[in-house]
Order: structure tokens, then C-alpha cells, then sequence
């Protein structure tokens, strides 16, 4: 072979091992982050799974509900973006709102229901979709009972001005 013809044989072989070396280190396509949260931060991979043995006001803190909700009791809860959750107040109006058409006949169930269902009723003046719908994955029944338990209890007369 002449000396010049062996040059492009070894080029192009060095071509071609520079291609697949190229190819193999390129990490697979990032699959597409796809969130229907409306919060960025708060997603299901971010919140840690919440048993119940937990402290009431660290159920609350861990589960995020602070950042979007005003709980009584909670150190740090005061989130406006939905409603004051002092069910103990509003959750017979919300049962008896002619625009509910959930299944709850209980403030206690009807609060298990927004945890597990929140599209099932949308607090008028609050907007749709943006209270996560995937509590149901994260909260034990333990945890979605003493979520619960403790809301029922909460007034309008605990909120201060
Ligand atoms: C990203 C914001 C956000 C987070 C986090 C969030 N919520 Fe909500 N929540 C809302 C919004 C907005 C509404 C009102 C609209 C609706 O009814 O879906 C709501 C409604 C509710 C209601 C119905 C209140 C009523 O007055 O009828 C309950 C109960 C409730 N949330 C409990 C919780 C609990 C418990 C957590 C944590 C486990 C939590 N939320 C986390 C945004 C949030």
C-alpha cells in the first residue's frame, strides 16, 4: 500500500472511532419535565413521604401545605394563594354551597376529599388546578387523618387581623 493511501485509511478510521466515542459520551435526551403543580418548587419528588408519626406542625411544614395556605397553630403558615384553612368556620359553608357536588357529608371527610380530590370543589375566588392533586401518593392515611382532625378544629376567631 502506498504511504499516502495508509494516511486515509487510518484518517478514516479515526474518523469513525471519533464519531462513536462522540455518540456514546452524549447523555440520552432529558425526558420532557412535564408539571401540572403550579408552584415550580413543589413537586412530588420534592416532598419527602409523610407517615403521620410526625408532630402535627411538621406534617404541615413537610407537606408544603404552608406555603399556599394560613393555619392557625402552624409557626410559618402563612400562604395566600388558597384559602385560610380554618374549616372548623368555613367547612359546613362549603357542604352547604348549592355548587358542591362532592361526596363528603362530613367537614372531616370533606377535607380528606380536597387533600385527596381538590378538583372536586374549587373555593370560589381561588383558582382551579393549582392545589397539587398528588397528596394522595405522599400523605399515609395516618397523616390525612390528623391533617384532618386538626383543620376541623380551626376558626375564624384564630385568625389574627
Ligand atoms: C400550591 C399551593 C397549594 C398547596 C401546596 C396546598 N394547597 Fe390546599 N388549596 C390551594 C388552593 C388554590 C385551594 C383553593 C382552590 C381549591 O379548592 O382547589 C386549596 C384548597 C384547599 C382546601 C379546601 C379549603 C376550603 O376552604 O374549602 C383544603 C382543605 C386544603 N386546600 C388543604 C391543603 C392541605 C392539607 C395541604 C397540604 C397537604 C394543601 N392544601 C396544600 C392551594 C394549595
Amino acid at each position: 500500500m502506498h504511504t499516502r493511501d495508509r494516511l486515509v485509511v487510518w484518517m478514516a478510521i479515526g474518523l469513525v472511532a471519533l464519531s462513536a466515542f462522540w455518540a456514546l459520551r452524549e447523555p440520552p435526551a432529558s425526558k420532557p419535565t412535564a408539571s401540572h403543580s403550579a408552584s415550580p418548587t413543589l413537586t412530588p419528588e420534592t416532598i419527602p413521604l409523610v407517615t403521620g408519626d410526625e408532630p402535627t406542625v411538621d406534617i404541615f411544614a413537610r407537606t408544603g401545605c404552608a406555603v399556599c395556605h394560613v393555619i392557625p397553630g402552624i409557626p410559618g403558615a402563612i400562604g395566600r394563594v388558597g384559602p385560610p384553612l380554618v374549616l372548623g368556620t368555613t367547612g359546613i359553608e362549603r357542604l352547604n354551597d348549592p355548587t358542591y357536588h362532592g361526596n363528603a357529608e362530613s367537614v372531616h371527610d370533606y377535607i380528606v376529599e380536597s387533600v385527596l380530590e381538590p378538583q372536586q370543589f374549587v373555593v370560589r375566588g381561588y383558582p382551579e388546578h393549582t392545589m397539587p392533586s398528588w397528596y394522595g401518593s405522599k400523605l399515609s392515611a395516618l397523616a390525612l387523618e390528623k391533617i384532618a382532625a386538626y383543620l376541623e378544629r380551626q376558626t375564624e376567631a384564630e385568625l389574627s387581623p
